[in-house]
């Protein structure tokens, strides 16, 4: 009896004798099976010797460089695969023929019908005919021409962005999160004349706030003829995406097609202060990118015969990177339905083999099988068999999903992603190394960790194929070289191999558009950029990131203080809900302001017979002692140096929100901002230190 049969033979009788009891009785079986097949299948040989996974460039600074490419020794960095693929016109194009205009962009018009295909050749035309439409309204062709689009993943997303390259055209996405003041602020800011837009809603996002220059939406969906009377009130014309590209094919304008050096994009990223920043990138930029990854991923790379699924925002690098990829390859990409609560309903219709993803996304899985097991402690027992199983064989360097622990234990969790996966590139934020270890057992698949910056086009590093470590990003990619520097305030030397991560190559950006200071504060004379992230070399040469660089600043007497290391120790108190720690160079100490968690100091006022609303309590100098006392005790706790505890705080009873603007988007307190707001009260505290 074959393996392959023994295992589907196992499988039938526990379908058919069900749940636990079957699977006690099997464990034996199952143990001495999993030998069986785990001694099988070949181990594959890593590219890089694993204690050594980056070069180190001769010269007194540490730069570290990909073995991937070699003339990255010389320092060079890689910018194209083909001499006749350097743009994203020719990537796209170079798809189409490999595949001999295979399936290209994929959809679904309802959830219960099947993908249905559109292929590289009607992609092109398509793409084309809209370039040639937004031509015939009066753009010219050319970098200097940008068109907006504010949508959610989809095949038009892609036509819009081939027919805009068509014609040189640079494309500028929206996306939700930033809100719809930051929307108007990148259109203005841009001088935006046409935006591609999905539907009714989010055209009437943009005409809410619309900025002059917005002279025109390009509608994908139907919209309500009430929309369309309110943006002629204001001016704005709305059209139809389908007529865009019937005039476009009657029109037939000459293609312009981009040179390597001409911006492709503009992609705004939100900071913790102030606006969003415009992050100018070219052809080159992004072709560098793409395939210094195709290019570290050997024989795992894309080919014709995969599909990705499309589901991370587009208005993000990391997925236009990757579909951008797929095109290269001449891979096909399938859509999402639009909702995320759908994904694995559209995961087993379109059977992915390629999907980009996101922390979050592994730690659901994560959750989940957890949640499954709950307290059963035989499906615990057989769950960690089957981990401690697949592990043993990711450490060999094999990496399969038909095992029998495959069938068994993750059988559900791999085909509710499709059940074809092969290859998964993880960015965008910390994995947990449990988590990740995790993926690699219950999915089967090459899973690879990626760290970047839109400001590099999205890959600055990448795990290689075969190290199973986890909580590390892998090795540059070979589009760059990364170093560390020195961050003293912080006490991370270069020469201890940690510090702030700086980036230098064909992927780094030109610069942030209309904002010169920005750039010249983040791109130094020698062409590095500054990431602000903190990062560790580990002896085999790949890089973990460690820290965030932090708002620092001295005091009069030399010190240095990092308010958010203080204010992550303060909070650790009972009585604080937020904190905002102020310091400057000219004071000798340290003050704060400080909101109240609500419920606690009611509790406690209740108790000590303290009547009074909030502000009320907040005025009360019994509670600020109390509060204050907490907060010190716990500084001490958490190792802070006496001149790095508060000497006075302010008790605010309104929490910081991103309403009231003292937050970002993403929680984050905006310094600037709360030290305008509350400069009366910070002034007033340091009158009364003196
Ligand atoms: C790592 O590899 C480089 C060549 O790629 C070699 O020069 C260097 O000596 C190696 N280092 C170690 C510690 O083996
Ligand atoms: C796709 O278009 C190219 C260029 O027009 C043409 O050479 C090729 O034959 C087309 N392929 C298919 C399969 O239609
Ligand atoms: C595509 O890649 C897969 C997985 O690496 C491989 O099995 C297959 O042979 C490749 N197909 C082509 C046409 O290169
Ligand atoms: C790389 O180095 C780290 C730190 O020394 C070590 O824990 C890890 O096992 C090494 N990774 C590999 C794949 O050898």
């Amino acid at each position: 009896m074959n393996v392959t049969q023994l295992v589907e033979d196992m499988d039938q009788y526990l379908n058919y004798v069900g749940g636990p009891v079957g699977a006690i009785a099997l464990t034996g079986v199952a143990a001495f099976s999993a030998y069986y097949l785990a001694s099988r299948p070949l181990p594959e040989k890593p590219l890089v010797p694993l204690h050594n996974q980056s070069t180190l460039l001769p010269g007194p600074e540490i730069v570290r460089v990909s073995k991937f490419y070699r003339e990255s020794k010389e320092g060079k960095f890689i910018s194209y695969i083909t001499e006749d693929t350097q743009t994203l016109y020719e990537t796209f194009r170079r798809g189409a023929k490999i595949s001999n205009s295979g399936p290209c962009l994929g959809w679904r018009e309802q959830p219960s019908k099947p993908y249905q295909w559109m292929h590289y050749n009607e992609t092109l035309l398509r793409a084309r005919n809209f370039g040639s439409g937004l031509v015939a309204l009066g753009l010219p062709p050319g970098p200097q021409t940008f068109i907006g689009i504010y949508s959610q993943n989809c095949p038009e997303w892609i036509l819009v962005e081939q027919g805009a390259y068509c014609y040189s055209m640079v494309i500028v996405p929206l996306y939700d999160t930033l809100g719809p003041d930051a929307c108007a602020y990148i259109v203005q800011q841009a001088e935006i004349s046409v935006v591609v837009c999905e539907d009714d809603a989010k055209c009437n996002l943009l005409i809410e706030k619309a900025p002059r220059c917005l002279r025109k939406l390009i509608t994908i969906k139907e919209i309500r003829p009430a929309t369309n009377q309110r943006a002629k009130n204001r001016g704005i014309e709305i059209l139809y995406f389908e007529d865009i590209e019937k005039n476009g094919a009657v029109k037939n304008h000459p293609e312009v097609p981009p040179q390597p050096s001409d911006l492709c994009t503009i992609c705004y990223t939100s900071g913790t202060t102030g606006n969003p920043k415009g992050v100018m990138l070219t052809h080159k930029n992004v072709v560098a990118g793409v395939c210094a990854v195709l290019l570290q991923l050997g024989e795992h790379k894309p080919n014709t015969t995969d599909v990705m699924v499309s589901f991370l925002p587009l208005a993000h690098m990391l997925e236009r990177c990757c579909e951008n990829g797929m095109y290269l390859v001449g891979g096909a990409v399938g859509f999402y339905s639009g909702d995320i609560r759908r994904l694995s309903d559209d995961m087993k219709a379109l059977r992915p083999t390629v999907t980009p993803a996101v922390p979050r996304l592994l730690n659901r899985m994560y959750d989940k099988v957890n949640n499954e097991i709950g307290s059963s402690f035989i499906k615990r027992v057989l769950l960690n068999m089957a981990l401690s199983a697949k592990e043993n064989e990711i450490k060999r360097g094999i990496i399969r999903k038909n095992s029998f622990w495959d069938k068994l234990i993750f059988r559900k969790v791999q085909e509710g992603m499709g059940g074809r996966l092969r290859l998964m590139v993880v960015g965008s934020a910390p994995l947990a190394g449990n988590v990740l270890t995790f993926a690699r057992c219950a999915l089967g698949c090459l899973i690879v960790e990626g760290y970047g910056q839109t400001e590099c086009c999205a890959p600055v590093t990448l795990t290689v194929q075969g190290d199973f470590v986890p909580e590390h990003v892998g090795p540059p990619v070979a589009c760059c070289c990364v170093k560390l520097v020195d961050v003293p305030e912080m006490e991370y030397f270069a020469a201890s191999n940690q510090g702030e991560v700086c980036v230098k190559g064909t992927n780094v950006f030109q610069g942030y558009y209309k904002e010169a200071d920005a750039t010249s504060q983040t791109i130094d004379e020698d062409g590095w950029h500054h990431t602000g992230d903190i990062g560790q070399w580990l002896p085999n040469g790949t890089l973990k990131i460690i820290d965030r660089k932090k708002h620092i600043f001295k005091l009069s007497q030399g010190e240095y203080i990092v308010p958010e290391k203080i204010e992550s120790i303060y909070c650790r108190s009972q009585y604080v809900h937020q904190v905002f720690v102020h310091g400057e160079s000219l004071k000798s100490c340290i003050v704060a302001i400080v909101v109240p968690e609500v419920d606690v100091i009611k509790c406690w006022a209740l108790e000590n017979k303290i009547p009074g609303t909030l502000s009320i309590l907040c005025a009360n100098p019994e509670v600020k002692k109390l509060i204050m006392d907490d907060m010190i005790s716990w500084g001490k706790e958490g190792g802070l140096k006496s001149f790095e505890q508060v000497k006075d705080l302010y008790l605010h009873p309104d929490p910081f929100s991103i309403q009231n603007g003292l937050l970002t988007p993403t929680f984050k307190s905006k310094r600037p901002t709360l030290r305008a707001y509350f400069k009366p009260q910070i002034e007033d505290m340091y009158v009364k230190l003196e």
